[in-house]
């Protein structure tokens, strides 16, 4: 491809036939196809893309390993995917200052790894931490279980090494908690998906890792019984690390056509509750949960030991693969409501009507609803069940997306619902960092 001939640093892909598994990533939106396919190797293949963007006017489109659920990665008309698979750099620990040191490329599994090998813990835990980038949880603020206790991505990140529009690497952040001078800029990278710049390796926050861990399976034979559950729970001062939960049809799926660990689940509705301070296991504190739960308690099952537990969190991790396999079209989304409006966010639902199922980060009211039938639905009318949603997420004071983003499955809605100031605001910022519009043209904004 002329326009990236001679490019150093780099490993350029351009026949259609390898371009083509770019298109998509984990959503059910769908790029074009790319001029092209660049895997950087150092920094002057950055500058030296950056240069040729401006000139010649072609957006960059950054991409981890494909894993997100918004379409932040897929390419749109006139672009080059920049694919920092092979972008170098080691992970490094640092067990005195609290923090590790990744490049974007490195697979998050390995992240959490390296801070394990140090008996220190990397908490954000995305639904795809064994197969994601870390590059790509930083440019999507990703999410998961462990949310509920610990934060996002955002809450876990010292400094960020970014790519801006001038074609150079630039650090935000020191190896610090305390950072106060002048306002976070790192932080409005992160989670930006790549509008503004792309993130190319950062610092990340660690604590020392939990080592015990009580994991709770609570069937209930009324669902809504659930959802006030959260609430209480943080009210009476227990903070699961994790509270996720499978509707009476999630639930039925995957008792009915899932794998053996999932024939066995017991229950109409099924939460999955994890706590892992230190004395979790303890008799007080198992004691006072259960008077708490009251009779909710009735069929609890406490993971025996470290292979039962696994056993639960596989059938969890694997219950968005599963669903898509069984219902390739259908449309998963990820609002939010606070805890304590769960059950008039349900009672909304229900009044809406939707062919909605239901499962999910219940502790922090993250809900994936998933609308399995989305292939067979006019265009027109899953595009308004969806604002129905949307609205009725945000009406209860939550949001539209609670860990997978906006990309471009979601820039519709967010555009429509947001408020029009923050709009502005966030056009204003992108025209300042990134005025030629080469950043991720098209997404979010
Ligand atoms: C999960 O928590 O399983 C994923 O974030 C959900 C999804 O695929 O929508
Ligand atoms: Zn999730």
């Amino acid at each position: 491809m002329d326009t990236l001939r001679g490019l150093p640093e780099a490993t350029i892909l351009s026949e259609p036939s390898d371009l083509e598994p770019f298109l998509r990533d984990e959503s059910h939106v769908q790029g074009v196809l790319p001029m092209a396919v660049v895997k950087p190797h150092g920094p002057l293949a950055l500058r030296e893309l950056i240069r040729r963007a401006k000139q010649e006017g072609f957006g960059l489109v950054p991409r981890g390993a494909g894993t997100g659920k918004a379409g932040g990665c897929v390419p749109t008309a006139q672009t080059v995917v920049v694919d920092f698979s092979e972008w170098p750099g080691d992970i490094q620990v640092s067990p005195q200052d609290l923090c590790l040191s990744a490049p974007a490329s490195a697979p998050l599994r390995e992240v959490k790894a390296a801070a394990e090998a140090h008996g220190l813990f990397y908490p954000p835990d995305p639904n795809s931490w064994e197969s994601c980038a870390l590059g790509g949880t930083l440019a999507t603020n990703a999410g998961g279980p462990n949310a509920c206790k610990y934060g996002m991505t955002r809450h876990w990140v010292l400094s960020v090494d970014a790519l801006l529009e001038d074609g150079e690497i630039h650090t935000f952040g020191i190896h610090s908690v305390k950072a106060n001078a002048g306002p976070a800029l790192g932080q409005l990278l992160i989670g930006s998906e790549g509008i503004l710049g792309f993130i190319v390796g950062a610092t990340l926050r660690l604590l020392p890792k939990p080592r015990e861990f009580a994991t709770l399976l609570l069937p209930v034979k009324r669902w809504e019984d659930l959802l006030d559950l959260p609430g209480r729970l943080c009210g009476a001062g227990y903070l699961p690390s994790a509270f996720e939960f499978f509707d009476p049809a999630v639930l039925a799926e995957l008792r009915a056509h899932g794998p053996e660990e999932a024939r066995r689940l017991p229950g109409e509705a099924l939460a999955i509750l994890e706590f892992d301070e230190r004395g979790c296991t303890s008799e007080p504190f198992l004691e006072g949960l259960l008077a708490l739960l009251g009779p909710m308690a009735d069929g609890l099952e406490i993971a025996a030991d470290e292979r039962q537990r696994k056993g639960i969190w596989a059938v969890r991790r694997m219950t968005s693969a599963f669903l898509k396999e069984r219902h390739p079209k259908k449309v998963s989304e990820d609002i939010v409501v606070p805890r304590s409006r769960l059950r008039e966010f349900f009672e909304g639902l229900d009044h809406l009507g939707l062919p909605a199922v239901t499962y999910g980060h219940l502790g922090d009211g993250n809900l994936h609803v998933n609308l399995l039938t989305a292939g067979e639905t006019d265009p027109a009318r899953l595009e308004q069940q969806l604002m129905e949603l949307f609205r009725l997420a945000m009406s209860l004071g939550g949001t539209l997306s609670g860990e997978h983003g906006i990309g471009l499955a979601k820039r519709n809605a967010f555009l429509a619902l947001s408020d029009p100031a923050q709009i502005r605001a966030l056009r204003a910022i992108k025209q300042a960092l990134d005025p030629q519009g080469i950043f991720n043209p098209g997404k979010v904004i």
